[in-house]
């Protein structure tokens, strides 16, 4: 007797292994593994998220006007063009559902968010990975690559667990020479925190072209991710194909109210990304003087890499800070010395970087 068979891809797809948040026998680590938001949402996003929560009774409103109106406002773009998700995870997955099948590729960046390869091999396409140089999308690297069977390209700008971004002039030279017929999604999770003026984030570039969509998160700066909602800015066909699958209810009351609410509270994000910016730069300076390197980063992580040598490994290191109460998030495999590290409050940097210190000068 044959049992029932998942679709060819699904079983193709390793686990989503999420960051760690627990350390056995430590009350309250400090959780550095995830890039959550230290200070936690805007009270105004808090209260608003209350009052949603007195009409659990009711459906969301399915059309989420009001939070697409509230980004169109502060981003001065079209509503009509805005969709919501449940995070940006789901908003990526509903783009490769409707744009990418069997047989076609998925051209994805080395890095980036990891569940783009998982969906893309759920739905049967092959997914293609192009190195990156020096910590950084490589768009040559990218571009070769393209054929006549690629659907879709993500780059998530900034990427992650890097935390670079690649520059306008070379976001717009990767763009210029993809195929019209080929979908380019540009993952902004960590866009709010860029302070660069030769930074990007493609909100511009949706209203000039057809094929391009830019997904922004509400998990990051806003200080959302229980919640799960995300937002993305598409071509009006985009917006057409998407809204046939999304499910009316994808994205929940509270949730739309909360995000609203952050959205507007832009004295808020400022001191955040004010703050993440001066800590990055703290942090980067004295891990530099014990030999470390720290990716230059703009967003709210940072990847050490430890030069392995003396026994002083990332591997070592992590099990050093969780002796201490601090959980980081140790990246690639076995053996790799890069650990990438939450941006957090004062406090805890401060943990990290006297906890780095120790364990370096052992
Ligand atoms: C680069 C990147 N993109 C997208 C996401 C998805 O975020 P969410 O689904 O919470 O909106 C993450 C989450 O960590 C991420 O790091």
């Amino acid at each position: 007797m044959s049992y029932p068979q998942p679709k060819p891809g699904v079983l193709k797809i390793g686990r989503y292994i999420q960051g760690q948040s627990e350390i056995a026998g430590i009350e309250n680590p400090i959780k550095l593994s995830s890039n959550e938001s230290s200070a936690g949402p805007s009270p105004a996003a808090v209260e608003a998220y209350q009052r949603a929560g007195q009409q659990l009774n009711r459906y969301p409103d399915g059309a989420q006007t009001g939070l697409r109106k509230a980004i169109a406002e502060v981003y001065n773009l079209d509503a009509e063009r805005i969709i919501c998700g449940n995070g940006s995870d789901e908003l990526l997955a509903l783009f490769l559902r409707a744009y990418a099948g069997e047989g076609d590729q998925v051209l994805l960046s080395e890095n980036g968010f990891v569940m783009c390869r998982i969906h893309a091999t759920g739905q049967g396409s092959e997914v293609v990975i192009a190195p990156e140089r020096n910590y950084l999308v490589d768009v040559d690297a990218l571009l070769e690559r393209v054929t006549d069977k690629t659907r879709v390209v993500i780059v998530a700008n900034p990427n992650n667990p890097t935390g670079t971004y690649l520059p306008r002039d070379e976001l717009k030279r990767l763009h210029a020479e993809l195929p019209k017929a080929v979908l380019f999604i540009i993952d902004g999770a960590y866009a709010e925190y860029v302070m660069r003026d030769d930074y990007e984030d493609g909100l511009a570039l949706v209203d000039q072209f057809q094929n391009i969509v830019v997904t922004r998160t509400f998990s990051k700066i806003y200080g959302l991710p229980s919640l799960r909602i995300g937002w993305a800015y598409c071509p009006e066909r985009v917006v057409d194909a998407v809204q046939r699958i999304r499910t009316p209810f994808n994205t929940n009351g509270p949730a739309l109210a909360a995000a609203a609410a952050a959205i507007k509270d832009t004295a808020y994000t400022k001191a955040i990304c004010e703050h993440n910016a001066q800590s990055l730069e703290q942090i980067s300076s004295h891990l530099a003087t014990l030999g470390l390197v720290v990716v230059p980063s703009v967003t709210n992580f940072y990847l050490i890499r430890f030069p392995g040598n003396r026994n002083k490994t990332a591997q070592g290191a992590a099990t050093y800070l969780q002796s201490k109460g601090i959980i980081p998030r140790p990246v690639g495999g076995e053996g790799d010395n890069h650990l990438r590290i939450t941006v957090g409050s004062s406090d805890e940097n401060k943990a990290v970087m006297n906890v780095l210190t120790e364990y370096m000068q052992s």
